[in-house]
């Protein structure tokens, strides 16, 4: 059976009359990589910090590798976190910084990773220089490999590739490639949608800290209403007209080679096995939109949802918060 690494249930964190978190449940196994995926304020931060023990739930539980977390709880050992900003020595090198770290916690350089984590951080021999000579990707990958010194088994990521160029937020997507290859389980929180798309298995959305949907990333996608198909040729008549009569379908258009149809409900599948049912050759059947459009229609299914309730509207991608 799958050990669970992270477990949250029903998890509520309030800061005075502030609710920044309500009802919140998840769960993450070996192996996967997760992604929580919010606009400002949805509550990311506070439930990344819930999870690493820097703040205590209002409401409900968290657990790592099957234990409830307290903030010195042994299990928070087997984590490396990226919870706060990594701060270096400038005027010393990457390397001596490292070393710094990891003896600081009382532990002997021999016992560190130190050559596992270079190789996954990437750095070269740009760990020999002085960090205040490090551009902020450089800096981000030393906060990588001071987070794998001590061979972390889940590593809890708040918004790793902020403030990065696009050559640095590649740079770090594949430094996470490489984690995962080698076996990491990672919780990573993003704005950057398409990053989430491409680096994470799993995802769960968030806004005004409650839960909008989680699945696989694929999942995710498949949740929306538009579909792009192709058949062979001699049946796209025949396909245009099969979809455009059925009830499932609000819309059919010719676009390219193929057609693109609005769902009014049912699943991908269902169009699938009508075209194949009917004997039409089957080329393609795929979602036209990525996770950006998903995600955005999910919050906007959200707030309508809201209606009535506590707030927002239009301004959810862009309301800005103070984060601690
Ligand atoms: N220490 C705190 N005291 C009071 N309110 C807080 C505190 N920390 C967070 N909040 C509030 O809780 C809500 C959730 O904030 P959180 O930082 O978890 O969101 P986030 O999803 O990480 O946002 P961002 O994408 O901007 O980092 C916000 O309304 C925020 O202002
Ligand atoms: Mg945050």
């Amino acid at each position: 059976m799958a050990e669970a690494v992270v477990e949250v249930e029903g998890l509520w964190k309030a800061f005075g009359d502030v609710s920044a978190v309500e009802d919140l449940s998840f769960s993450i196994e070996r192996g996967q990589v997760y992604g929580l995926l919010g606009p400002n304020g949805a509550g990311k931060t506070t439930t990344l910090r819930v999870l690493m023990g820097l703040e205590r739930p209002t409401r409900g539980s968290t657990r790592l590798f099957g234990s409830t977390v307290t903030p010195s709880c042994n299990e928070l050992f087997r984590v490396g976190a990226m919870v706060e900003q990594a701060a270096f020595v400038p005027h010393l090198s990457g390397m001596r910084n490292l070393r710094l770290w990891w003896e600081a916690t009382g532990a002997r350089m021999k016992d560190a990773d130190l050559d596992g984590a270079l190789a996954i951080a990437g750095l070269g021999d740009a760990v020999h220089r002085k960090v205040k000579t490090y551009s902020q990707g450089m800096k981000q990958r030393l906060g990588f490999a001071r987070l794998l010194l001590g061979r972390p088994e889940l590593l809890v990521l708040d918004e790793p590739t902020n403030g990065l160029d696009p050559g640095e937020i590649r740079e770090i997507r594949e430094l996470i490639g490489r984690l995962t290859s080698a076996g990491a389980t990672v919780l990573l929180s993003s704005h950057h949608l398409n990053e989430v798309e491409q680096v994470c298995s799993h995802a769960l959305v968030m806004n005004h800290g409650r839960l909008i949907t989680s699945g696989t990333v694929s999942e995710l996608i498949g949740t929306t209403k538009s579909i792009y198909i192709e058949v062979d040729p001699a049946d796209r008549v025949r396909a245009h007209t099969l979809l455009s009569t059925h009830p499932h379908v609000a819309d059919v258009q010719t676009q390219g080679d193929g057609l693109v149809m609005e769902m009014r409900d049912g699943q991908r599948s269902d169009v699938a096995a009508l075209l194949v049912n009917a004997g039409l050759r089957l080329e393609t059947i795929m979602p036209t939109q990525g996770l950006e459009d998903a995600f955005l229609d999910l919050l906007a299914a959200g707030d309508a949802a809201d209606a009535g309730g506590n707030t927002v509207g239009a301004s959810t991608t862009n309301r800005s918060e103070v984060v601690s």
